[in-house]
């Protein structure tokens, strides 16, 4: 009926629960942006402890938004009571939304979500925070993959305002919706795609990386002298050689293997050479103080 299908396209309503499986860095961020828009969050994680320890990690970076008087103490105080930590997953059998932010691993994700589908109920949309998986094979395992969304958030997630929302190939249109609108009742900025390998900013951003790497493999320049002239000229926030050290080379090479693969080892998608040397080598990036550029004092880079 259309009041029905008006509905489940809609927002998931202020007063329902948002669950967050994984409580790590990202299903931290996921929930505080759930918090502070005012849901009931759950926060559930499979290492013992976790969760509680995630809960009492938010509400603490709740309480440097109101040192920095940005978030007012009732909010603060309103937004705390309505976290908490679950023990099991039966425990989030109320949630009107799962976003899962667990490890990133196929096998393990569908079995987390056949789980689920025991314990919430058929109107519970399902989403999956992951980066370089297919939307289409975590829904594979499932009894009703109509309900199963990507939703993809950039870390940090209360900073950056893009979530890609992710339709696999049986995503029913009321779901993908639904997904869409809540990010943006969460104060996002939601973008629509299919699911293609490394969706949107992960499958355009390769082959600028890939460039950036072969003209320095070349000789032709070295990281600093690239790394400007994409920002300067190119009007990119970071080049690609202090943006990947960010992220973590091995992070990084893993998504770009991904992605070749995914296009069956398409030339244009083609993982680093010099990147998995800096890997073998754990030269990760800033995380271990050295990657492409040296880092001293956590900040601050300087050219090999
Ligand atoms: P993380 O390692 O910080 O956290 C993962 C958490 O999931 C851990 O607390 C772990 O105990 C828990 N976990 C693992 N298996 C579980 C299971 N079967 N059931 C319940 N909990 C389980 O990982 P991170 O970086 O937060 O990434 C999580 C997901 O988000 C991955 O799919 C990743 O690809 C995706 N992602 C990561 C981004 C990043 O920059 N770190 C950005 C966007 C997406």
């Amino acid at each position: 009926d259309t009041e029905a299908t008006t509905r489940a396209g809609s927002a998931v309503e202020r007063d329902r629960t948002v669950a967050v499986v994984g409580t790590g860095t990202m299903g931290q961020g996921i929930a505080q942006v759930a918090l502070v828009a005012g849901h009931p969050v759950r926060l559930y994680d499979a290492a013992p402890g976790r969760a509680a320890q995630a809960a009492e990690a938010v509400v603490g970076r709740l309480d440097r938004l109101v040192a920095k008087g940005k978030l007012a103490q009732e909010e603060r105080d309103a937004a705390a009571a309505r976290l908490t930590p679950a023990g099991s997953l039966g425990e989030l059998a109320d949630a009107a939304l799962v976003v899962e932010a667990i490890v990133e691993s196929l096998p393990v994700k569908q079995e987390l979500f056949a789980a689920l589908e025991e314990t919430v109920d058929e109107g519970c949309l399902l989403a999956t925070n992951t980066s370089s998986l297919s939307v289409t094979a975590i829904a594979g395992a499932l009894r009703l993959p109509g309900r199963f969304v990507g939703m993809h958030f950039f870390n940090p997630a209360p900073l950056l305002p893009l979530v890609e929302v992710v339709s696999g190939f049986a995503t029913d249109i009321t779901s993908a919706t639904r997904a869409y609108e809540t990010a943006r009742a969460w104060g996002k900025t939601p973008v629509a795609c299919a699911d293609t390998p490394g969706f949107l900013v992960n499958r355009i951003a390769r082959p600028f990386y890939a460039e950036a790497f072969a003209v320095h493999e070349e000789q032709a320049a070295d990281p600093a002298t690239i790394d400007a002239v994409l920002r300067e000229s190119g009007g990119f926030r970071m080049g690609a050689f202090e943006l990947t050290d960010l992220i973590g080379h091995d992070v990084n090479e893993a998504v770009t293997r991904s992605v070749w693969e995914a296009f069956f080892q398409d030339p244009r998608f083609r993982p680093s050479l010099a990147q998995r040397r800096l890997v073998e080598a754990g030269m990760l990036g800033r995380k271990t103080g050295r990657g492409w550029y040296t880092y001293d004092d956590g900040g601050a880079h300087h050219p090999e």
